[in-house]
């Protein structure tokens, strides 16, 4: 029997209408579009309306997906969300958009790698359709991370956003799609960025909060060293990526990256200073945007990064 390979056959993704811009918020907190701008590389980002959850983005983002795909939502045997701001404890995020979307003959369930999670959720679905039980798996990541946001902290509220994006993944007997991946995470940097509540917790309400030039550090070194992993795991090397897609925390924290692998500016995508840090929600959204734009073409070599609370971090390499 032929091996099975995953590839990727459609995107889409959705951003909330609402635009908080670099100036609104300099009204709200101590703050500037200068700072924010020059350390981060974020201009905007957007904000779920009241009435907005994380299922409503989601079900955007997919609809749009499986269109590209040209599937229809029966058609569908997987469904993979990943997100930190579920809208319920339970059942899953991926349970709730089963229902609105009607997706009756997919299992649907969640995962949780904060900023890594569709590259978590691409591997776990690779696996299930290369198990050869699976056949067409949705992948999404998305987030209402305004929700969790303490809007008097100019530190962590400058930084991020709402919003969704995802992707279909198709089961063939060709040697494309993913050819190599690696995830990995380091339970010792559990407090370095995290939800300071949950259900669980003494204290079971809270924000985000981060102690951000640790995360900067852990980033610029990780990133870089886990995509050379999966690129010579494939049996290529860095120069044969057509396009890289990091996750989207910080423009300065992808051109170190960029500078530390020798990835020349015109392969990289950066679409952060639109949306800022989106967690699960910034590689898929990216990954479309450069789809729809013609910066990703058909046969390209697409290398993925991700890095996030946990500490998680993981990349993808694949023959789009
Ligand atoms: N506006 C203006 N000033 C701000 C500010 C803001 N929004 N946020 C912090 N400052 C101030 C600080 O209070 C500090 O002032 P001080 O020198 O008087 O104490 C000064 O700016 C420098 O703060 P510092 O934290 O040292 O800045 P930095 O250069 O480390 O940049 C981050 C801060 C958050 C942009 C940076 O650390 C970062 O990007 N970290 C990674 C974050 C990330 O990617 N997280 C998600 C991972 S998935």
């Amino acid at each position: 029997m032929s091996e099975i390979y995953s590839e990727i056959v459609g995107t889409g993704s959705y951003l909330p209408e609402k635009v908080l811009t670099n100036d609104d918020l300099s009204k709200m907190v101590d703050t500037s579009d200068e700072w924010i701008f020059t350390r981060t590389g974020i201009k905007e980002r957007h904000i779920a309306a009241d009435d907005e959850c994380t299922s409503d983005l989601a079900v955007k983002a997919v609809e749009k997906a499986l269109e590209n795909a040209g599937l229809k939502v029966e058609e569908v045997d997987l469904l993979i969300v990943a997100t930190i701001t579920p809208d319920l404890v339970f059942p899953s995020t991926a349970c709730l958009v089963q229902k609105k979307l009607g997706m009756k003959n997919a299992v649907a369930f969640d995962i949780q790698a904060a900023c890594s999670g569709f590259v978590f959720g691409l591997t776990i679905a690779d696996g299930m359709i290369k198990s050869g039980v699976y056949k067409n798996a949705v992948i999404v990541g998305a987030e209402t991370l305004s929700r969790i946001m303490d809007w008097n902290d100019r530190t962590t509220c400058v930084l991020f956003g709402d919003g969704a994006g995802a992707a279909v993944l198709r089961a063939t007997n060709e040697k494309k799609g993913i050819l190599s991946y690696s995830i990995k995470s380091d339970g010792d940097y559990v407090d370095i960025l995290k939800a300071t509540g949950g259900p669980s917790a003494t204290q079971t309400s809270g924000f985000i909060f981060m102690e951000g030039k640790e995360v900067f550090k852990l980033a610029v070194s990780r990133m870089p060293e886990i995509s050379k992993e999966v690129v010579e795991k494939a049996g290529c090397s860095i120069s044969d990526v057509d396009c890289f897609i990091p996750h989207q925390a910080n423009i300065r924290i992808i051109d170190a990256a960029l500078k530390n692998l020798d990835i020349p500016e015109e392969k990289v995508v950066k679409s952060i200073q639109y949306h800022g840090n989106i967690s699960s929600a910034c590689i898929p959204l990216a990954l479309d945007i450069a789809c729809k734009n013609g910066q990703l073409k058909k046969g390209d070599n697409v290398l993925l990064t991700a890095m996030g609370a946990g500490f998680t971090w993981g990349s993808v390499f694949l023959k789009f």
